[in-house]
């Protein structure tokens, strides 16, 4: 489990960090159902943050077990429009982890004025990032000592937990990094066991 951690553990709590999100704020986490996406629902919600978040129709409940008081069904409505109407003052932060420009784009004009709209997956073009009105980022994991002990006391403590799939021997790292969930069949993190 500890193994699972480190990276998405420390990608999600640090864009958090980074985006100054307030307590009682709202932050929408696209794609919430993967390593970063469920490490970030899950710190968020433990600050007091009200998480709007997206997910399929099958994980939505999943995605609610980790915080989220608010889920948006993949394909089921436009994110911008479902957003708008969760947010009408604006929403404070907004985190993408899928990367898709569309879906980005469409909803950058809704973060209030002065707030956040960060991506771990690269999909803010030169133009979002020159917006003015909010600060922005392609965001980079900086692996600060801190974070990781910020996160161990979180775990220790039982207010979040890494979210694992498929345990697998080493010797099944290549076959599990091409065929990616049909390999695996679970969701949550891929855990190598090195004997
Ligand atoms: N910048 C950094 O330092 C850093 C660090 C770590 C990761 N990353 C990047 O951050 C991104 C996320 O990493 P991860 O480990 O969380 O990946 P992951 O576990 O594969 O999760 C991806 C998430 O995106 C969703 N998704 C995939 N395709 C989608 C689509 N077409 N529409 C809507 N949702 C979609 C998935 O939902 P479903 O489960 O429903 O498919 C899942 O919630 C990756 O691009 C990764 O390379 C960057």
């Amino acid at each position: 489990m500890a193994a699972a951690l480190p990276t998405s553990g420390m990608t999600a709590l640090g864009a958090i960090d980074h985006m100054q999100v307030p307590e009682g704020g709202a932050l929408l986490v696209i794609g919430a159902t993967g390593g970063v996406g469920t490490f970030a629902v899950q710190v968020a919600a433990a600050r007091g943050i009200r998480v709007i978040a997206t997910a399929s129709a099958q994980l939505a409940e999943q995605v609610r077990g980790l915080g989220a008081v608010e889920i948006v069904v993949r394909g089921a409505e436009p994110l911008d429009q479902a957003l708008r109407s969760l947010t009408p003052e604006g929403v404070d932060a907004i985190l993408d982890v899928v990367g898709d420009h569309s879906v980005t784009r469409s909803v950058a004009s809704a973060v209030r004025y002065g707030g956040a709209l960060f991506s771990t997956a690269f999909s803010l073009d030169e133009q979002l990032l020159a917006d003015e009105r909010i600060r922005t980022a392609n965001y980079r994991l900086d692996r600060k000592p801190e974070r990781l002990a910020e996160l161990t006391r979180l775990v220790t403590a039982g207010t979040i937990r890494p979210v694992t799939g498929a345990k697998l021997p080493l010797e099944e790292a290549p076959r599990a990094l091409a065929g990616g969930i049909e390999v695996t069949g679970l969701r949550g993190k891929t855990v190598l066991q090195v004997r």
